[in-house]
């Protein structure tokens, strides 16, 4: 075998265990959302957002490019800690041109809560469990909302909630941050249950 496929095999089997090695690590890999999750959020996301537009965990980097083409006047900074999906969310907005977006490396528990308005997120239930306690009701702008794919966070009581359309009866979940109670209150609700 020539040289250059045993580098190209050595690189590719570097990448599946990059990938893997973090999905292990957050409990859930770069699955992209999918097209029905696009269109339920065209037809449920506000028309203008005040604030800045957080995505946590933006995998490959599609919905944080679908939000900042749809909302070109807010700034859109979306998080990722997987270097891979990170590199290529990264390289998408480069090549977009798309100046409202940044994509930053790390846990997006590093990610500033200041005059944000949406937060946007496909987590797990047990990062969902990190982001409500990120998520105090009094370190948050009392008007942000935050929008959740497939997984609703433990003890909050939804806005609304919207069927995607899917096999697995996915949802889009919707909280007003300003309704729900502090992180040791759900926490209690939820324990209790
Ligand atoms: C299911 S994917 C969703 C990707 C994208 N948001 C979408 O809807 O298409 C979840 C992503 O969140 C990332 N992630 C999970 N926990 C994270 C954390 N604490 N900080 C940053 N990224 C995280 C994962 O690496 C993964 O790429």
């Amino acid at each position: 075998m020539a040289a250059l496929e045993i580098t190209v095999l050595v690189c590719l089997f570097l990448v599946v265990v990059l990938i893997a090695g973090f999905t292990l690590k957050n409990g859930i890999g770069p699955t992209p959302s999918c097209r029905r999750t696009t269109d339920t959020l065209d037809n449920r996301l506000p028309e203008t957002i005040d604030g800045v537009i957080l995505e946590l965990g933006c995998g490959w980097g599609g919905i944080a490019l679908y939000l900042a083409r749809k909302y070109p006047e807010n700034a859109v900074v979306a998080w990722e800690n997987s270097p891979v999906p990170w590199l290529v969310a990264y390289l998408r907005k480069v090549l977009s041109g798309q100046d409202n977006l940044s994509v930053r490396y790390g846990d997006f528990r590093r990610a500033s809560l200041d005059h944000c308005g949406l937060i946007y997120c496909y987590l797990c239930t047990g990062q969902m469990l990190r982001l409500r306690e990120l998520l105090l009701p009094a370190s948050v702008n009392q008007s942000c909302q935050l929008v959740s794919s497939t997984f609703s966070v433990p003890g909050w009581t939804p806005a609304s909630e919207y069927p995607l359309g899917d096999w697995y009866g996915s949802r889009l979940w919707v909280y007003m941050l300003s309704h729900q109670p502090s992180s040791l209150n759900a926490l209690s609700r939820f324990s209790s249950k």
